[in-house]
């Protein structure tokens, strides 16, 4: 049994593999439509969501699975006191396989210490959000052909952005990778990942905070919004919320073939005029999230087709 709490859990080789079977769900859905008859999938949210537990749900029932769950603590006995450990030992009599987000980084990782069925960290506090990632590396494979020489900009809240993080530290695995990472002063990238990530593997990278400066050497710009909900005062949120907005002047100065990834959900910092631009695929890399966690609950409950 194997569980799923960083994007660095899985191998190039295993995700080279997951890749290619999101691949061929793509092209033959309907091979897959019976494959986790009897199954369940348990989602345990404790913070809220709308694409990691709808694009998770319709994973499972696009393989013909049940789904059961909860999309808050206050609807879950959270709010009584009981822990994460006692949650996921009497959903595992539940479910066959659990995706979890909680607010508490480690969370996850503490459910799967007590855990009989595979649980997938599907984002924990600032920390990571593997399956973000996994969808995002499926968006890059699809949309650009390849992984390595790939010049990154990461541009908003660098500091709490738990995709980005994830990104970063699968991305240092290909060669020829660079990241420009784009923030104000106060929501750079932590220094643990700064040191034991990029430092560490020798990658290179700057740290600005003019987008305009940087946008037209970029071959993807990979958006977020600032996390209101992990800042502790109002007000540094009011004066940084709004330190980039992508828009359609600063579209003219990127490459012709530069990607605009986001996570979502968007808050100002990409202006709506962005999204006819055939570079912007953010919708369309929600859409690839339903794939990928297809192939990765196939390949967790290891059901071979
Ligand atoms: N990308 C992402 O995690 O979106 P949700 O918060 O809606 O799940």
């Amino acid at each position: 049994m194997r569980h799923i709490m960083n994007a660095l859990d899985l191998s190039v080789e295993e995700l080279d593999k997951l890749i290619h079977l999101a691949e061929q769900i793509m092209e033959t859905p309907e091979k897959y439509t019976e494959c986790c008859k009897g199954k369940k999938l348990a989602t345990c949210f404790y913070e809220p969501s709308t694409r990691t537990r709808l694009s998770f749900e319709a994973a499972m029932l696009n393989l013909g699975g049940s789904v059961l769950g909860f999309s808050s603590a206050d609807s879950s006995s959270a709010s009584k006191g009981e822990s994460v450990a006692d949650t996921i030992r009497v959903i595992s009599s539940y479910a066959d396989i659990c995706a979890m987000r909680h607010p508490k980084e480690g969370a996850p990782l503490v459910a799967s210490m007590y855990s009989s069925i595979p649980v997938i960290n599907a984002g924990d506090g600032g920390h990571n959000h593997p399956t973000q990632t996994l969808t995002d590396l499926l968006t890059i494979k699809n949309l650009k052909g390849h992984f390595d020489h790939l010049k990154i900009g990461f541009c908003g809240d660098l500091k709490f952005g738990r995709t980005v993080h994830s990104l970063i530290d699968a991305m240092v695995r290909y060669p020829g990778v660079e990241f420009v990472l784009i923030s104000p002063p106060e929501l750079k990238i932590p220094d643990y990942l700064r040191k034991e990530t990029l430092d560490e593997n020798h990658i290179p990278y700057q740290e600005v905070s003019d987008l305009d400066a940087v946008i037209g050497d970029l071959d993807i710009l990979y958006m977020t919004r600032v996390q209101r909900e992990r800042f502790f005062n109002e007000e540094d949120y009011i004066r940084l919320k709004d330190s980039f907005i992508l828009d359609t002047s600063k579209m003219k100065l990127a490459k012709e073939d530069m990607l605009v990834l986001h996570p979502l959900p968007r808050v100002n910092e990409i202006s709506t005029e962005v999204d006819n631009d055939p570079r912007a695929v953010y919708f369309k890399q929600a859409q690839y999230g339903v794939y990928i966690r297809m192939a990765l609950i196939l390949t967790l409950l290891q059901i071979k087709i």
